[in-house]
């Protein structure tokens, strides 16, 4: 019985929050028009508001659309008897007129409007209980292929209409990898970036999908929900790049000719070709059927293979998938005939040259295919003049195109000089090469050198590369501008490092030595160089190079004072962030040329973290070493010589810091608005994630989480998701209205292990449409239907208050008319 005293109050309660009635003076009034706003499903025989009457009127009348649920009294109480229903009228509009004794019409009618406010009454419903729908291979992920709908009665103005779809089960699932994503606003399903690569009919050609709706957004665990079932045919994708073709070059067939093609997966679709070599001239084309063609010849010598794209496009010129890879291989046919070196080569043969000694190589080039029978050569000699003193003379070789004396030694008076013409050919093509042989005075004179001790030479080490440093002069008594008097000069001994060449001029013989690398005090101070002086033409037989063709000189190098070298540009080091200060953390070595000692400092040492030992270039740790600070860590490494001009030279220090376990587990952010529904219904749960600042290789972290105190433990759960997510369970569902703070304590698992304790503030409050209205503190707010009676006691209380202060008001206030405004607005809530 006291139950039931308590929930009629509370109804009425309730009507007083939702109408205003808690207001001064919105209890009742005068009659004029007025709104007000009332929850489905609620208690019915509520009072709504009471009329007052003003003489003559004596009741009052009430027409419009009650739908037999609204009432007045005779004296003016408005209320209602029948739990209102959003989805039958989601607003009444009624009329309230005052009569006299009559019932006569005194004052009205005015318009009362009765906003029926929305329950979550309604289940979400698929509109059909099983979907069918198909897929094409590779289509684009996020393109919704099927749309599953469902629909919900309640206001979807508010959570309670809003639905959100979720897929369950895809059937099949490899490797727990989801081919399918559902957009959880419009129900459209999509294939996801792996079903996108992954999904093949000739593997599985069908899924299912079971796809659930809630209502509440979703986010409610009091939402309701439905599911469907939803089958998908895998089709295959036909939008697949052709074959390689391969295709002979400069074909005399009437163009364009077909050589491939694409095709979209449907009808409509827009071709295109993409050349990204952007060539100058490109010879392909493709229609709308996806027929490509090639323009016109092509020719393998230009250009042997051609990469280009296809592409399908929608009519707004949107592509419709991936481009396409076309390869076109051009074949080679011999289309090219064999070219001489030049038009006339000149070789040259001494006088009295024995048998069989070559003379030179003829190469003609083929630009057809290499190793093919299209640029294969053979030659053949087919004329000799003048045929002195007999046809024949020389011989060539069929493949390698060497020359060779053939019948007998030549004598320059009697013939300087013989022209050859030379047949080149290749499978199908024969060109003519011309050939011009000189008959020279014999090698039988060696050069000889003007002096055999150009002296000594002194240069600094640092004489610029380039410089010629001494002339030198031979002679050779041989036929001027032969290969019999030319003279070549090699520097033979004194020089393994090769600093020295020398150039030699084509009308003197003179030969100038330069500098070709840099000289080096330190490596060779002093050089015995000699020459040799040769002809490229061989010596005749008995004749042999002789000491006059030999020459020498003395290098002297002198030392200019270089800055230290280091051993290397960057010296890297890698030590764990923790250790100890004073720990050795690498070395860098560097040597002065000139053997002076070296001091070593550093320079950008901006944290002040290390030293280094001036004579042995060792570096260690002065400061506790933090990787999270940033890694590698830089600084400069200076070695300065000892003495002579001080001079220095800059490498880099590198020193790498390898993470250890310094930074304890911390929450990953404020979690300021964790909230329960208050009552709780059933046992809730919120998810939370934890972090730290250290280097987690490979593998994330891996947090274990607990409750850190034993007394919280009767009230709370927590369980690992996974190495950064663990849920905060409620053990029961009876908890008071305020905030409690749960402590966890999360554990790294690293080495060594670091803990931390966190606090969570948890809020149990009540809850209206938009989410927590916070109790301490803050005023309260409108429940909703469903909440509890814990909730409205207290609110009991506030009302109560205020009832009392309008009581004591209407009794100061008594004589005065109470007129109020014409509207009675709805209490908002105060948001927390
Ligand atoms: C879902 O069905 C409702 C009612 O038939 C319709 O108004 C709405 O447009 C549909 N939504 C979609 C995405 O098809
Ligand atoms: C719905 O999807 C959006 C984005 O895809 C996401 O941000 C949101 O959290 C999802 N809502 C639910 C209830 O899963
Ligand atoms: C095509 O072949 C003919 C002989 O078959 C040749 O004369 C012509 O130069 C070739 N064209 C190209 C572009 O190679
Ligand atoms: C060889 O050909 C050149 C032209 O290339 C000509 O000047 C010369 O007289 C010819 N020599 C002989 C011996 O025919
Ligand atoms: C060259 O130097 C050597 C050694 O210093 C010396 O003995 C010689 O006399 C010098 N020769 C000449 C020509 O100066
Ligand atoms: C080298 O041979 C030439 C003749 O070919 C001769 O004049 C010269 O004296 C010889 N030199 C030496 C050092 O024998
Ligand atoms: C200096 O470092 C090198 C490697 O860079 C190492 O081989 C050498 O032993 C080190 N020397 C000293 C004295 O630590
Ligand atoms: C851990 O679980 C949370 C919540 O389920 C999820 O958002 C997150 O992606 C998961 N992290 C990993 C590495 O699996």
């Amino acid at each position: 019985m006291i139950l039931q005293a308590h929930l009629h109050s509370l109804c009425l309660l309730m009507l007083y929050l939702a109408t205003g009635y808690g207001q001064e003076g919105k209890f009742s009034g005068p009659l004029k028009p007025m709104t007000f706003s009332i929850y489905e499903g609620q208690e019915p025989s509520q009072i709504i508001f009471q009329f007052k009457a003003n003489p003559p009127a004596v009741t009052f009348e009430l027409t419009g659309e009650t739908d037999n649920i609204f009432k007045i009294e005779r004296e003016g109480l408005l209320y209602y008897t029948k739990a209102l229903d959003r989805e039958t009228r989601s607003t009444h509009n009624l009329q309230v007129a005052a009569l006299d004794a009559n019932g006569a019409i005194v004052e009205g009618p005015v318009p009362i409007t009765i906003e029926v406010k929305d329950v979550n009454d309604n289940r979400p419903t698929f509109l059909q209980s099983k979907y069918e729908g198909s897929v094409r291979q590779n289509s684009r992920p996020g393109k919704p292929f099927l749309y599953v709908n469902a629909t919900d009665l309640d206001d979807p103005a508010t959570p309670n209409g809003q639905l959100s779809y979720q897929i369950v089960i895809q059937l099949p699932m490899i490797n727990n990898v989801m081919y399918f994503q559902i957009n959880n606003k419009t129900g459209g399903i999509s294939l996801t970036r792996e079903g996108s690569q992954e999904l093949n009919p000739a593997k599985n050609p069908s899924y299912n999908l079971v796809i659930s709706v809630k209502d509440m957004g979703g986010q409610s665990e009091n939402s309701f929900s439905d599911t469907t079932s939803v089958d998908i045919i895998v089709t295959e994708n036909i939008w697949k790049a052709p074959e390689p073709v391969e295709m002979v070059e400069n074909s005399t067939d009437p163009h364009p000719i077909k050589i491939t093609q694409v095709r979209w997966n449907d009808p409509g679709a827009q071709y295109s070709l993409v050349d990204k070599e952007k060539l100058p001239r490109f010879p392909f084309s493709i229609d709308q059927e996806g027929d490509i063609y090639v323009t016109q010849p092509l020719d393998r010598e230009e250009k042997d293979a051609y990469v280009f794209y296809a592409v399908a496009k929608d009519e707004y010129g949107k592509p419709l998938s991936y481009p396409l890879e076309i390869h076109v291989k051009v074949q080679d046919i011999n289309d090219n005939p064999p070219t001489c070196p030049s038009p006339v080569t000149v070789f040259e043969v001494q006088e009295n040259e024995r048998l069989g000694n070559s003379i030179g190589a003829l190469t003609a080039h083929d630009s057809d295919e290499e190793n093919t029978a299209n640029s294969l050569l053979n030659y053949r000699i087919v004329e000799q003049t003048p045929k002195l003193p007999m046809d024949g003379l020389f011989l060539i070789q069929t493949y390698a195109g060497m020359l060779q004396l053939a019948k007998q030694s030549l004598k320059k008076q009697d013939t300087p000089q013989y022209n050859l013409t030379i047949e080149v050919s290749d499978k199908d093509f024969k060109t003519l090469c011309f050939v011009q042989i000189n008959v020279i005075d014999i090698n039988d004179q060696i050069p000889i050198f003007e002096k055999s001790d150009y002296g000594n030479l002194t240069l600094a080490e640092d004489t610029n590369v380039g410089s010629t440093i001494l002339t030198i002069q031979a002679t050779d008594a041989d036929e001027p501008f032969t290969g019999s008097s030319k003279i070549l000069y090699h520097v033979i001994k004194g020089d393994s490092e090769g600093r020295l060449g020398v150039d030699t001029d084509p009308h003197t013989n003179t030969g100038y030595v330069i500098i070709k690398k840099p000289l080096d005090f330190e490596t060779a101070a002093i050089s015995n160089i000699v020459f040799k002086a040769e002809n490229p033409e061989p010596l005749v037989f008995g004749v042999t190079y002789n000491a006059s063709s030999f020459a020498k000189f003395t290098l002297f190098v002198t030392d200019v004072n270089e800055a230290p070298e280091f051993s290397q540009y960057v010296f890297q080091a890698k030590v764990s962030e923790d250790v100890a200060i004073g720990t050795k953390v690498g070395n860098v070595t560097a040597k002065d040329p000139e053997g002076l000692d070296i001091s070593y400092s550093l320079r950008g040492d901006t944290r002040g973290w290390l030293k280094i030992d001036h004579v042995t270039g060792e570096i260690f740790s002065v400061a506790p070493l933090d990787r999270e600070a940033g890694s590698p860590y830089r600084v400069q490494v200076v070695a300065t010589e000892v003495g002579g001009s001080s001079l220095s030279s800059v490498s880099q220090f590198h020193l790498i810091l390898t993470d250890v376990n310094d930074n304890p587990p911390r929450l990953a952010k404020d979690y300021m608005d964790l909230y329960f529904c208050h009552p709780l219904s059933a046992p809730g749960s919120l998810i939370f994630e934890a972090t730290d600042d250290d280097q987690h290789l490979f593998r994330g972290p891996h947090f274990t989480f607990s409750i850190a105190s034993e007394s919280l433990q009767n009230d709370w759960q927590v369980s690992k998701i996974n190495g950064t997510h663990a849920r905060l369970s409620t053990r029961h569902t009876d908890f008071e209205e305020k905030e409690y703070v749960v402590s966890i304590r999360i554990n790294d698992g690293g080495r060594p292990p670091l803990e931390s304790t966190v606090s969570l503030t948890v809020t149990f409050c009540s809850c209206g449409e938009d989410g927590c209205f916070r109790p301490a503190g803050h005023q309260p707010g409108i429940p909703t239907v469903g909440m509890a009676v814990g909730i409205l006691l207290t609110t009991l209380l506030v009302i109560g208050i205020i009832l009392a202060v309008v009581f004591i008001r209407m009794k100061t206030d008594k004589g005065k008319d109470n007129v109020e405004s014409a509207q009675a607005s709805e209490v908002k809530p105060l948001r927390s």
